[in-house]
């Protein structure tokens, strides 16, 4: 029976390399995830947004030792608000399969659909929980799994706390001023092969955000409800244009309050420490099991005694504690959740 598979990549610079291999990467997948030989395949087409002008992404398929099989590029008009650097994907293939059967691939972000294409209702999975109980590595493995697309909302607020860093401004104690230029600060969101990537004013700041002095901030950052109210706003919106795991403290109870999966990812003081200890010691930073410990209860005071939002397990969030569970186990416990409403 003929069966089409339908799929998306982001590509992360027009350059010609980089889009022959963004196009193999997602046929190949495409092929993987569907069992399938080559041979199965009927037709490809492609589409592709008009920022990648430096190949055809039909070429890469040509590379992949796929010859014989009739190939198609498109391009996609200019539609405002839609994923930057696209390829998206048609392939018709010989398949026993129910279309339920199918498996549709999309990569590096690509889930978030072009705005005039939407769909009424998308999946979000809202996951709160303290720091260190492993939300963003469970979030990640999940999201890759199911296509969807991960958020993770912590990284705009570290975001927020580098803006107020690099102006020199406290913000514990320099928050009207911090206020007061809140209109010069824009965080941006993108996706390309490492994951989510984020900008402040233009810059990608992903991996500056991931220090102690950021970190730090980011917790005093939170407490203002000037930052917060922008925040949720950007993260509204992307929760509006696919299906969504978004993680962070506030997100069951007021950022996306009618989530369809609400989960409290927690762990013992104890084990979490533990595990971020373990993360750092393989980063090469240099720091005391005890020190991990201080900082860890340190946060979550300054997390759940906040006025606004405050950490606090929504009362509609399933509980989920993982001090005596595996990374596998709980990756597992959180797609069986949302496999039960897709
Ligand atoms: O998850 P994280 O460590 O990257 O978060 C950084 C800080 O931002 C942390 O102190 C809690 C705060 N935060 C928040 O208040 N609300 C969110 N939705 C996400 C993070």
């Amino acid at each position: 029976m003929v069966r089409a598979v339908r799929g998306a990549i982001t590509v992360d610079r027009n350059e010609k390399e980089d889009i022959l291999d963004a196009a193999k990467e997602l046929v190949q997948e495409a092929i993987n995830k569907n069992d399938i030989t080559p041979d199965d395949i009927i037709s490809i087409i492609f589409t592709i947004t008009p920022d990648l002008t430096k190949a055809f992404p039909a070429a890469g398929v040509r590379q992949l030792g796929i010859t014989s099989v009739p190939l198609l590029d498109l391009a996609q008009p200019n539609v405002e608000g839609a994923l930057e650097k696209c390829i998206r994907l048609i392939m018709h293939i010989n398949s026993d399969k129910q279309n339920s059967g199918l498996h549709h691939v999309y990569l590096r972000g690509a889930r978030v659909l072009r705005p005039d294409l939407l769909e009424d209702t998308y999946i979000a999975v809202a996951i709160d929980g303290p720091a260190g109980a492993g939300k963003s590595t469970v979030s990640k493995a999940a999201a890759k799994d199911l296509g969807f697309v991960y958020i993770d909302t912590g990284a705009m607020y570290r975001a927020a706390a580098l803006f107020a860093l690099e102006h020199d401004m406290d913000p514990v104690y320099d928050i009207d001023g911090l206020v007061s230029i809140l209109d010069e600060m824009s965080i941006k969101i993108s996706y390309d092969r490492r994951g989510q990537r984020v900008f402040l004013n233009g810059e990608d700041v992903s991996d500056q955000i991931r220090t102690n002095d950021v970190t730090k901030a980011a917790s005093a950052v939170a407490k203002i409800p000037e930052v917060r109210a922008r925040l949720v706003k950007l993260q509204r919106d992307m929760a509006e244009r696919g299906n969504v795991i978004m993680d962070g403290r506030d997100i069951c109870s007021t950022v996306l309050p009618n989530a369809q999966v609400k989960i409290f990812l927690t762990a013992s003081v104890a084990s979490r420490a533990k595990r971020r200890y373990k993360e750092l010691m393989e980063k090469g930073m240099d720091t005391t099991l005890e020190t991990v410990k201080l900082d860890i209860m340190a946060r979550d005071k300054n997390d759940s005694e906040r006025e606004v939002s405050p950490l606090k397990k929504a009362d509609d969030a399933i509980l989920l504690d993982t001090s005596d569970m595996t990374f596998d186990e709980v990756v597992e416990c959180v797609k069986g959740m949302i496999k039960k409403v897709i």
